[in-house]
């Protein structure tokens, strides 16, 4: 389909998929040599995308399986139709009884039943889920079995057969194998090791957060409505919210939200301000939203010593003090360093706020008081 790694980009890119070369060479190389291809990587970095972008540069259909926990075979690869099978039996009800009407005892008549069974589990009464369909499909397709991780081990080793020989047996009925090689795809998001035989059949790629270049191109790419020049700025600020150990580090989806959020905004300047005030677009967790909030001054001008923000931003609404009478400079005497002291004074958050380091210690320190003077 493809004749060279170049073709792949192209094509990925025309439909909205922007590969680097190891992406589009891991690509190219599953469909020359018809392997399965297994994703790994943090989340939303473009895994599942890559499945959809290359089903349509193919024109491919695309069949999915989405994996869960304590998901059986059944749902894989087939089931037998249950509710038909018993339909048939109950409209051909005068017709079975035909053939065991004659039959001298019980075990003559179930025998007579057992010769009819291949009748029920014929490709008749054969429900085909996504597995089994890839195989059978008459035209070639992308099967994406999406966040295998999830999936319990039993799963993977009913895919091997799959994914070695584009093959699936059905002990009833005999082996499908596949007319075309599907484009297989995996993902997992790493959650738990794979097992090595699954691992073997497939090639490996391991997608990471992209360079910068790359993340900016992708998110050029989404029409976001943001500047060139601050998207630029913001995949940077992005990578530096990326290493600071957040337990959800934002993914390439969540750059193109926060551009979307900024150009619906009107933003023509990146302020510390206007990123910490959207930046649970980011981040999600608590904690990560305070480690986010504190690097943001930081991120956005690596010179200042002092934080853009005040403790009580909506008190007050002077910036860098340079519009203030020379008789405010004492006030920005000190280094900067009790400003931030300042800012990690509990109380910084509304009372409320939720993990509030302060609440519970002053709590627990007054209950150990009130239990003293008890004594
Ligand atoms: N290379 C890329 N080119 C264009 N868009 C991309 C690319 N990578 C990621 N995206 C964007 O990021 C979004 C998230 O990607 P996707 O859903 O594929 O992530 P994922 O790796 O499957 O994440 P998860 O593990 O959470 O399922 C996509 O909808 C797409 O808009
Ligand atoms: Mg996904």
């Amino acid at each position: 389909m493809f004749d060279s790694v170049e073709a792949v980009r192209e094509a990925l890119a025309g439909e909205g998929y922007i590969a680097d070369e190891r992406l589009a060479t891991t690509v190219f190389l599953q469909t020359r040599l018809d392997k399965p291809l297994l994703v790994e990587g943090p989340a939303g970095v473009g895994k599942t995308e890559l499945a959809k972008a290359l089903a349509a540069a193919t024109g491919r259909r695309l069949l999915r399986l989405q994996c869960y926990e304590g998901q059986d075979e059944t749902k894989a690869l087939y089931e037998w139709d249950y509710g038909k099978q018993l339909l048939y039996t109950q409209i051909l009800r005068e017709k079975i009884g035909q053939i065991v009407s004659d039959a001298v005892d019980l075990e003559e008549a179930v025998d007579r039943i057992g010769a009819q069974e291949s009748v029920f589990f014929s490709d008749r009464f054969l429900a085909p889920r996504p597995l089994l369909e890839a195989v059978r499909s008459p035209e070639p397709v992308v099967l994406l079995i999406d966040e295998i991780d999830r999936a319990d081990e039993a799963l993977e080793a009913v895919l091997l057969e799959l994914l070695g020989e584009y093959q699936v047996s059905v002990p009833e009925i005999g082996t499908f194998v596949a007319e075309h090689a599907p484009y297989v795809i995996l993902t997992s998001n790493n959650t738990r090791d794979l097992a090595a035989a699954l691992k073997r059949r497939c090639l490996h790629l391991f997608l990471d957060y992209p360079a910068a270049e790359r993340e900016l191109e992708i998110v050029r790419s989404k029409n976001t409505g943001l500047t060139d020049a601050l998207a630029a700025q913001l995949v940077d600020i992005v990578r530096g919210l990326r290493e600071l150990e957040l337990r959800k580090a934002p993914s390439i989806s969540e750059t193109i939200d926060w551009a979307r959020t900024l150009a619906v905004l009107g933003v023509d300047e990146l302020s510390a301000r206007v990123l910490s005030d959207t930046v649970s677009v980011v981040v999600k967790y608590d904690k990560d939203v305070r480690k986010s909030l504190e690097a943001l001054p930081r991120l956005v001008d690596p010179n200042a010593t002092v934080p853009d923000r005040h403790p009580h931003p909506h008190d007050h609404d002077h910036g860098h003090g340079h519009d203030h009478d020379h008789g405010h400079d004492h006030d920005h005497g000190d280094d900067g360093r009790a400003a931030r002291a300042a800012k990690d004074q509990p109380g910084r958050f509304t009372d409320g706020y939720y993990g509030t380091p302060k609440k519970t210690e002053q709590k627990s320190a007054t209950a150990t008081l009130g239990r003293r003077r008890a004594l």
